[in-house]
């Protein structure tokens, strides 16, 4: 029967024997699912094992900062941070399709993950074979992996990457669904604020701005979102819901008005809701007043914003991303 000691126990028995005494490098998003996973694979294999951190610029506000001081001072793992955002940025420039998007944002994440590769084998030697990731059983049925299902969405770490890729994957969980990487990471002794994290995408803010993705767009959605994440804080609702895409519709302007003037601003959308494992979900009933304060301090201090609109579709037919 399924335990978390012996998922743990069975998959680190397993992935010792697929790397030997090679060695691996894993990327951290800052998500619970690449922290899990790199965890599990340092408790195989020890030292063997690097992270890498990319920082896209697609993150959202304090999130490098998070990954560089907790994560590291949970596990002692080391750690290797790649600052990409003019890459990505460059990369994205002039594309407004989700799946395009997706495809850019994988292909470049393997890009710089070579990159890495080959400074860690100037510094380590050639035997760096292994790429660690945090792919679940969710993200593997909707890539049309698990159960022949249709193609939904290019997950970034399952069907985005491209043909030429030089590692071998390390997948340890690739079977279990959310609920269940949370216990194991608790039962490999992560601290409740990574384990407890809500969901974020690989791809980060950059699906969440339907349109181009430009730094200036970014630097508007990580201000909005920033908001949103500290009023649902504030309020105690970080676990009553999944999670709360916050999207920014850049394509789109409507007329307002504040102080005595005329304003041609941007919507942003809330994506609140509630789920047990992603594959399906519930728009979640927020309180009024939590609204209301995330809206007013959303049209006041972030620039250029006007309107605040929320999303109230269930998955299905919408998914939880916009894109
Ligand atoms: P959707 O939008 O498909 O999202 O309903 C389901 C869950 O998956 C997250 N998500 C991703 N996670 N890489 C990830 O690691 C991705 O490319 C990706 N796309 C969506 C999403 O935030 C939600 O929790």
């Amino acid at each position: 029967s399924w335990t978390t000691g012996s998922v743990i126990e069975e998959q680190v028995a397993a992935i010792r024997e697929q790397v030997g005494d090679r060695r691996a490098i894993c990327g951290l998003s800052g998500g619970v699912d690449s922290a899990v996973a790199a965890a599990l694979v340092q408790k195989a294999i020890g030292s063997q094992l690097t992270c890498v951190y990319v920082d896209h610029g697609l993150m959202r506000k304090g999130e490098t900062e998070q990954v560089e001081k907790d994560f590291v001072a949970a596990t002692g793992v080391q750690l290797k941070v790649v600052d990409a955002e003019e890459r990505f940025l460059e990369a994205l420039a002039g594309v407004s399709d989700p799946e395009e998007k997706r495809k850019i944002i994988g292909r470049e994440f393997i890009r710089v993950f070579e990159q890495a590769q080959a400074e860690i084998i100037a510094d380590q030697g050639p035997a760096v074979e292994f790429l660690v990731q945090g792919t679940l059983y969710p993200d593997v049925v909707e890539s049309g992996g698990g159960t022949g299902t249709a193609n939904i969405k290019s997950h970034h770490n399952v069907g985005g990457l491209p043909e030429d890729l030089e590692f071998q994957l390390i997948e340890p969980l690739r079977k279990l669904f959310k609920d269940e990487v949370r216990m194991v990471g608790q039962e490999l002794g992560l601290p409740e604020e990574i384990v407890q994290r809500q969901p974020f995408p690989g791809p980060g803010l950059g699906i969440r701005i339907v349109g181009e993705v430009t730094k200036d767009r970014l630097d508007l959605l990580r201000e909005a979102d920033a908001i949103a994440r500290e009023e649902l804080t504030a309020a105690g609702l970080d676990r009553d819901i999944w999670q709360c895409p916050v999207v920014l519709l850049a394509d789109v302007r409507s007329v307002g008005v504040q102080g005595d003037g005329r304003t041609y601003g941007h919507p942003i959308v809330l994506r609140p809701v509630s789920s047990e494992d992603a594959m399906t979900a519930d728009w979640s009933r927020l309180p009024y007043e939590v609204l209301a304060r995330i809206s007013t301090r959303i049209t006041n201090e972030v620039k250029d914003v006007n309107r605040v609109v929320l999303d109230v579709t269930s998955k299905p037919p919408g998914t939880i991303e916009w894109e």
